[in-house]
């Protein structure tokens, strides 16, 4: 152990393995025929067995994936308001997409409905949960803990979804013991033991663009699998790790255009 500005650093244990693919089984289409899903990394394959053999295996498209989230929030509200069916009409009035998009989308997983009866809200929800691999637990450090970074330190929502928020780390002595909900600022030097100690799997990053790069990279040879990057800046990490860069001021700029589109 050694001191950082009198704040403690220490020396690391083993490394903890991580894997590389999760299977999760979906759903029973008939007695004879079900849905496996496989996630390896960014990818999502599905798998049809009938009969004990595999009939097809597809790759999801990233545009499949990308609106599960929205269908996963949209059915969360409705359970949570108590609603036990839907069908897809009525999720697409809710939804504004068409109700053929909605059941091509869930066709990708051998359909959650039933003809007659539509969508059961908590199983949908449910299944939407496991593919999204929400039905884990992820464990979650944040590096920057300026305004950016004890904001969603202290969003409480994220574990509600199974993120558990679990380090927050600087490189400014100033802020080393600082508690956020009652998790403690930590300095740099520390990051390695951390990560490899208690299997962290997603870094948020919110410092400065300047630095980013060669933090990423760092959290990359620690063993994160996961980067949600508030940095305006690319990062350069191998294929195999997942970034989701998120730039606030796009959102901002599409209301900008469509405030201005409705007022021509
Ligand atoms: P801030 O200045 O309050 O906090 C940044 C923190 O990062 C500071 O505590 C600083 O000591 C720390 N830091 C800087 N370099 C570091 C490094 N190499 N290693 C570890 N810690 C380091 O800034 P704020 O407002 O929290 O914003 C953080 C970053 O996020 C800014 O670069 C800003 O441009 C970006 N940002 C991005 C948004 C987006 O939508 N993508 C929205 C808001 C901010």
């Amino acid at each position: 152990m050694f001191l950082t500005n009198n704040y403690n650093v220490t020396k690391c244990k083993e490394k903890q393995a991580t894997p590389k693919a999760a299977f999760v089984f979906l759903h029973l289409v008939n007695e004879k025929t079900f849905y496996v899903v496989e996630r390896r990394v960014a990818k999502l394959r599905v798998f049809e067995f009938i009969g004990g053999t595999i009939l097809e295996a597809k790759e999801i498209s990233q545009a499949v994936i990308s609106r599960l989230p929205r269908y996963f929030r949209y059915l969360g509200e409705l359970k949570d308001d108590g609603v036990e069916r839907i069908s897809s009409q009525e999720l697409s009035t809710l939804m504004k997409v068409t109700a053929s998009q909605i059941r091509q989308d869930f066709n990708n997983f051998g359909g959650f409905g039933q003809q007659g009866y539509g969508y059961n809200v908590e199983y949908l929800y449910s299944e939407i949960s496991k593919i999204l691999g929400l039905d884990k637990t992820h464990h979650l450090i944040i590096i920057g803990a300026g305004n950016l970074g004890q904001a969603l330190a202290n969003y409480m929502n994220f574990e509600r979804r199974g993120f558990l928020f679990e380090g927050i780390f600087d490189q400014n002595p100033a802020l080393y013991g600082k508690k956020i909900r009652d998790i403690e600022v930590q300095p740099m030097e520390n990051l390695e033991c951390f990560v490899k100690e208690n299997s962290i799997d997603i870094a948020v990053l919110t410092i400065p663009k300047t630095g980013a790069v060669n933090v990423a990279e760092k959290l990359v040879h620690y063993g994160i699998k996961a980067i949600w990057n508030f940095a305006h800046v690319d990062l350069n990490v191998p294929d195999d790790i997942q970034v989701e860069n998120v730039h606030l001021s796009d959102s901002l700029m599409k209301l900008s255009y469509n405030l201005n589109s409705n007022l021509k």
